[in-house]
């Protein structure tokens, strides 16, 4: 019997803009029309070694595009900056569960802001301790690379935690998005689909080829054909 997840029935591919020229940023959104989210990398040179955009470059973006905006907060403090993306307009907020004591509290102000909730993991972050405030979330963002840069290649061993959580999805125990992020390309999005991810990040992978727009279709029909979760 094919399990068709509630979360979604067809892979999410999300654009990254941290491989985007930040020069022409609304430009290099519109090359990617057709995408599902358009991932935003916040990244405060505190969390992660590396220093990117914030919330007014979010709120002037969220002018020139329709795309579902996925914020990805490599942030400290979520407590603190997270809900004011939420509040702008993000359609989905995601902060790190090393970034924070008070998760479940991030969370609910993130949806009491009109915004869907994420929790992101790093590699080696075990999701088992998380697995009880999951239902407090929209989506699972398990990162497949060290968070701080786009381009580095895509760690497997991180696949055994979607598995987790599909497993989870498809009992019907719980419902949320599991996302994927970091190295994703035509060599590793089959296995991520087959292990159960419903939304890729690709960064390098999107922006880095001729016609982005035609890596995202691309990237999505892969993803749908390699695993009965995602079939279009
Ligand atoms: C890394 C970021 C990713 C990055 C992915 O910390 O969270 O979203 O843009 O880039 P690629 O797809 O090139 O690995
Ligand atoms: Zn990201």
């Amino acid at each position: 019997m094919i399990v068709v997840s509630a979360a979604s029935e067809r892979p999410l591919i999300a654009p990254s803009i941290l491989s985007a020229d930040f020069a022409r940023l609304a430009d290099e959104v519109a090359a990617v029309a057709g995408a599902d989210w358009l991932h935003v990398d916040v990244m405060d040179n505190h969390f992660v070694p590396n220093l990117t955009l914030g919330l007014p470059i979010v709120e002037s973006l969220l002018k020139v595009t329709d795309i579902p905006m996925d914020c990805h907060l490599m942030i400290e403090e979520p407590e603190r900056w997270a809900p004011p993306y939420a509040e702008a307009g993000a359609y989905n907020v995601t902060f790190h569960a090393e970034a924070t004591q008070q998760p479940v509290k991030v969370a609910r102000d993130i949806r009491a802001a009109g915004a869907k909730a994420g929790l992101s993991v790093k590699p080696g972050t075990p999701i088992d301790p998380y697995l009880e405030i999951l239902p407090e979330f929209d989506t699972l963002l398990i990162m497949s690379v060290e968070p701080g840069f786009g381009g580095q290649k895509f760690i497997p061993e991180v696949l055994s935690k979607v598995g987790v959580v599909r497993r989870l999805v498809d009992a019907g125990e719980l419902t949320i998005v599991v996302e994927i992020d970091g190295g994703i390309n035509s060599d590793t999005i089959e296995a991520a689909a087959e292990a159960g991810v419903d939304c890729f990040v690709a960064g390098s992978a999107v922006y880095n080829a001729a016609d982005p727009a035609e890596a995202v279709r691309a990237l999505r029909a892969q993803a749908a054909a390699a695993a009965p979760h995602l079939a279009l």
